[in-house]
């Protein structure tokens, strides 16, 4: 086998925060007075935090300050942050950290490649911090998904040249940030959004290593 590291998004592929996300704006279009949903949320995954905001913001056609709006974000991460410091290892999706386990036993290297700046949290209340030889999220890298700055600094700090990386996503703006970092992407969900992806999982339950081959 010619793969010698897997990269790993959090959001959408290690544990499903996005209703955590979701919640968090949702309160906060409403103090803004105006209706959230769910579909629009859709747009959000993936998207950095005040990528995010923008998004929310033109649904409720406002516009505010860049302070303002740092104000804005910082509200909001203050009450997904409270959502997710009760997150634990249950939330682990079907299948992870078996395949996490099967990967470390055959000597692959595993990676973080998040654009969260609230990873390590997560990762400490999975209880799934010592598989990762590193972590590499929002507070690394100054680019957002799609530019592949992320998994090419994980990569970098693994001492493994990207061909030989693989990138797990749900999301298409980190598939497209792994082709170009020229690693191979899995995507994990659905194939209409997922296209640019070299294959397709559902979830990681029952998942062996000959994933890796292609
Ligand atoms: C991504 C999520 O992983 O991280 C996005 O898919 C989120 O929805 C982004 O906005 C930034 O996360 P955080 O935790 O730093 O606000
Ligand atoms: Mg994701």
């Amino acid at each position: 086998m010619n793969i010698k590291a897997c990269i790993f998004d959090l959001d959408g592929v290690i544990v499903d925060t996005a209703k955590y996300h979701y919640l968090a704006w949702k309160r906060l279009a409403k103090e803004l007075n105006f209706d959230f949903t769910e579909k629009d949320n859709e747009r959000l995954k993936g998207v950095s935090r005040m990528a995010s905001l923008d998004i929310l913001l033109s649904i409720g056609g406002l516009s505010f300050s860049e302070k303002e709006k740092i104000k804005l974000a910082e509200k909001k991460n203050k009450w997904y942050v409270e959502y997710i410091s009760k997150l634990d290892k249950n939330e682990i999706l079907p299948g992870v950290e078996d395949f996490l386990r099967k990967l470390k036993q055959n000597g692959i290297k595993i990676a973080l490649g998040s654009a969260s700046k609230n990873s390590m949290l997560i990762l400490n209340n999975l209880q799934l911090v010592p598989y990762f030889d590193t972590i590499i999220d929002g507070n690394k890298v100054s680019k957002a998904k799609p530019d592949p700055e992320v998994f090419l600094l994980a990569a970098k700090e693994l001492n493994i040249p990207s061909e030989y990386c693989v990138v797990f996503e749900d999301a298409e703006a980190g598939i497209e940030a792994a082709k170009k970092a020229n690693m191979k992407a899995i995507g994990v969900g659905s194939k209409d959004i997922l296209k640019k992806s070299d294959k397709i999982i559902d979830c990681f339950k029952g998942l062996e290593l000959n994933i890796l081959e292609f």
